[in-house]
């Protein structure tokens, strides 16, 4: 089941946790996670890359605890990008050989953390190799460690998920650096990982796996001059990142995972054979399309001649839909106060977030079907990159979070709604 969360599905969800009785009053927003889902795209990842791969789900897509200790359970693992983030894969469960850790920006601290703890290094830059391998010398313990390599093929429909571009804030560039990078490789040992990202949604698969084979390409070359010393190949281990982009509404056409291992196949091929142990860090292709979220239709207000939904979602949850709002889409769907779903009398209107600014809204105009006060707005497609992007401003609750299975009709909460006591930490 690799589908979108239909609203007819999102509808009978909403019907079963009403009569749970898991959303209540005060719940005037909530979000739902179909684990289901996500289990489906886990074992298509397992299906179709080589056995040995290590599916590294990048956490900051999606950092639930009960997903990613599902996500653990299903044999993943995790890809992280601070210190937190390497905490929650450890408190999680995950194998400290399934743990990536990647930052543009990670301190001696938490270099020397993630060394001792043995998980996979990916180095961002010369500056974060200067201290790796100091550290190293003076015979820290350690697990795998690649190099980030910039493959600079361009950038995708959307600058702000762009990485691959002849500018970028990660990775070292390999046009300024190809022959440095090869003799590092060459002088030492323990780097034995490559590792590429070149984009994230809006980076179509022709990109992403140009910026794939640049990197190939070098660490084959690089290969070849440990055989010509006479040496074994010292890079053992690559990373493709993640990247795929996912459809976020019935009219956006995306490329399938088997398309895109099939076109890395062809263009890469010893990828898929032992020479290489593959890791990969997809996020938003796990995560995205597993999720949607509701609020309560709070108020209808009328200014200016439009009539306006006012809803408990905003830029806290979709800063990216707030402040883009040409780029990024979220589906609604209309239901009753029952969960029951509204497609009659077209109407349009906007729908505002509940923040102080003027710039608070999800949409300035939208045709729904006719709302009433007390009625449910769905939006589709927030398990990736929403939730995990939550902002304090206003210092509003995070929403109750349902975790379930569409293949059972299991159903909990897996998160509490957050109490305002836990706003005040988060504040003092
Ligand atoms: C290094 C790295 N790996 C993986 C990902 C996950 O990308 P996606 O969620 O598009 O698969 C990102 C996203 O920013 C990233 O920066």
């Amino acid at each position: 089941m690799l589908s979108r969360v239909s609203p007819e599905e999102a509808s009978h969800s909403l019907r079963g946790a009403l009569e749970r009785k898991l959303i209540k009053d005060e719940d005037s927003a909530a979000v739902f996670y179909d684990l289901s889902r996500m289990e489906s795209r886990i074992n298509e990842l397992t299906g179709l890359f080589p056995d040995d791969t290590l599916h590294a789900v990048a956490a900051k897509a999606n950092p639930l605890t009960s997903v990613l200790k599902s996500l653990n359970l299903l044999g993943a693992g995790l890809e992280t990008a601070s210190l937190p983030e390497l905490y929650l894969a450890e408190e999680a469960g995950f194998a400290p050989g399934s743990i990536v850790f990647d930052s543009p920006v990670k301190t001696i601290e938490e270099i020397k953390h993630a060394l001792n703890a043995g998980v996979h290094i990916n180095i961002d830059s010369w500056g974060e190799f200067e201290r790796v391998q100091k550290l190293i010398s003076d015979g820290a313990s350690h697990g795998n460690i690649g190099l980030r390599v910039n493959p600079q093929v361009g950038i995708g429909d959307i600058e702000i998920t762009s990485v691959g571009g002849t500018y970028s804030k990660f990775g070292i560039p390999i046009e300024e650096y190809y022959e440095v990078i090869v003799r590092k490789y060459l002088e030492n040992e323990w780097l034995n990982g490559i590792h590429v990202h070149t984009g994230s949604q809006g980076c179509g698969i022709d990109l992403l796996a140009r910026g794939i084979k640049v990197v190939y390409e070098l660490a084959k070359d690089v290969n070849r001059r440990f055989t010509e010393m006479g040496k074994e190949p010292g890079i053992r281990i690559f990373d493709i990142g993640g990247g795929l982009p996912v459809s976020y509404s019935g009219s956006q056409k995306t490329a399938s995972m088997e398309e895109y291992r099939d076109l890395l196949r062809r263009q890469c091929p010893e990828l898929f054979t032992s020479d290489f142990k593959l890791i990969t860090e997809f996020g938003r292709h796990i995560h995205a399309n597993n999720g949607w979220a509701l609020s309560r239709v709070e108020y209808i207000k009328e200014s200016g001649g439009r009539k306006t939904l006012a809803v408990h979602l905003g830029a806290d949850m979709f800063i990216r839909k707030c402040y883009q709002p040409e780029i990024w889409h979220h589906d609604i769907t209309v239901t009753d106060a029952r969960g029951n779903l509204k497609l009659l009398s077209p109407t349009t209107y906007a729908v505002s977030g509940p923040l102080c600014f003027a710039g608070d809204m999800i949409e300035q105009e939208i045709t729904l079907p006719e709302v009433k006060q007390g009625d449910y707005l769905i939006f589709h497609d927030v398990g990736a990159y929403t939730l995990s992007m939550w902002s304090r401003y206003n210092s509003r609750q995070i929403p109750k979070i349902i975790g379930y299975y569409s293949s059972s009709d299991e159903m909990s909460i897996i998160k509490d709604r957050e109490a305002p006591s836990r706003v005040w930490e988060f504040w003092s």
